[in-house]
């Protein structure tokens, strides 16, 4: 049995259609707004806020009735512009009520926990991260990923180091791939950063790779889950109006330094760049495109 805290949220979608499409097993959604209408058999909804300590409560002895059971815990405040106007409300979020969680949860076969590329900063000279290097995030946002880590590390349990991650959104919600297909079908331009770097990854992906990790029984304790290419926004741009058909020439280049485009207000790393080989090793994967299905070895 699967169990997916935070299940309504872009990778909460995508995580169910992998656990649906990857596997046999059932699946418990849990989040704080749950879908009016679900058709699938095998998955039930449980409504709880996790910063509410009696919902916990029955939810955990509510969980504890299943054998096997593997978690994904992806509730979050995770916005770095929110956290870092609201830096004890995102606190209690991201790691109260993350510890209060996992400590209830000790019964479960396994927890995985999403952690983000900013725990390491900025790349110098397109650097890529490894797992085993220090830490050093440039905004509240990256602290409060390093200490829900320390937390899951540190009680046995599996972090996965994601970059952006970009994809349509299947939550109900637009997300910033479906901002950028609306103005292009409008004909508008779209400006997207040239010099800022990530290891970028579709939702879809990020999803089909945590699931093979927790089906494979990864005892890694941390695993950076990221693409093979170092892309820049406008290069994931580019390759998304390629995808939809729609007019590359309305992607317009623009630099971090000059300008903000995606209302950014906190300090972000330039670029962060990770490395993939452990995941590579594990998995026994030849290659990860962004949005390709990852290549195995022949
Ligand atoms: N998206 C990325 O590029 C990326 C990259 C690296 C890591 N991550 C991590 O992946 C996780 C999921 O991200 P996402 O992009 O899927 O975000 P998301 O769409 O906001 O998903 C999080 C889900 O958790 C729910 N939630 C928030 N607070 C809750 C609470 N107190 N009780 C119950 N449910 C609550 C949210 O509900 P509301 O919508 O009502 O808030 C939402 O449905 C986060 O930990 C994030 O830091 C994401």
């Amino acid at each position: 049995m699967y169990c997916i805290i935070g299940a309504n949220g872009y990778l909460g979608a995508y995580i169910r259609k992998a656990v649906l499409e990857d596997t046999d097993e059932d699946l418990i959604c849990v989040d704080r707004l749950i879908p009016e209408t679900e058709n699938e058999k095998r998955v039930s909804w449980v409504n709880c806020d996790i910063t509410d300590r009696e919902a916990v409560d029955s939810l955990t002895e509510e969980l504890r009735n299943n054998s096997d059971l593997k978690i994904v815990y992806l509730a979050a405040y995770h916005n770095p512009d929110l956290v870092q106007a609201n830096p004890q409300l995102a606190w209690n979020i991201n790691v109260t009520s993350l510890s209060y969680f996992i400590n209830k949860a000790y019964f479960a076969k396994e927890i995985y926990y999403p952690s983000t590329d900013s725990v390491y900063g900025e790349s110098i000279d397109f650097y890529h991260f490894k797992e085993g290097d220090p830490l050093n995030p440039v905004n509240i946002y990256g602290h409060n990923k390093c200490a829900a880590e320390a937390i899951m590390v540190h009680s046995g349990r599996n972090v996965v180091r994601f970059p952006f991650l970009i994809s349509p959104s299947l939550a109900g919600k637009p997300h910033f791939y479906d901002r950028i297909v609306e103005s292009l079908k409008n004909g508008k331009p779209f400006e997207m950063y040239q010099d800022s770097y990530r290891s970028s990854l579709s939702f879809e992906n990020a999803a089909r790779l945590t699931i093979m990790l927790m089906e494979k029984g990864n005892r890694h304790s941390i695993v950076n889950v990221c693409g093979d290419k170092d892309l820049s926004k406008y290069d994931v741009g580019l390759l998304l109006a390629q995808r939809e058909n729609l007019d590359p020439d309305l992607i317009v280049p623009v630099n971090m330094g000059e300008i903000t485009v995606e209302g950014f207000v906190t300090k972000r790393a330039t670029s962060t760049l990770m490395d993939n080989s452990l995941l590579k090793e594990i998995l026994d994967l030849e290659y990860v495109d962004i949005f390709e299905r990852p290549k195995f070895k022949a």
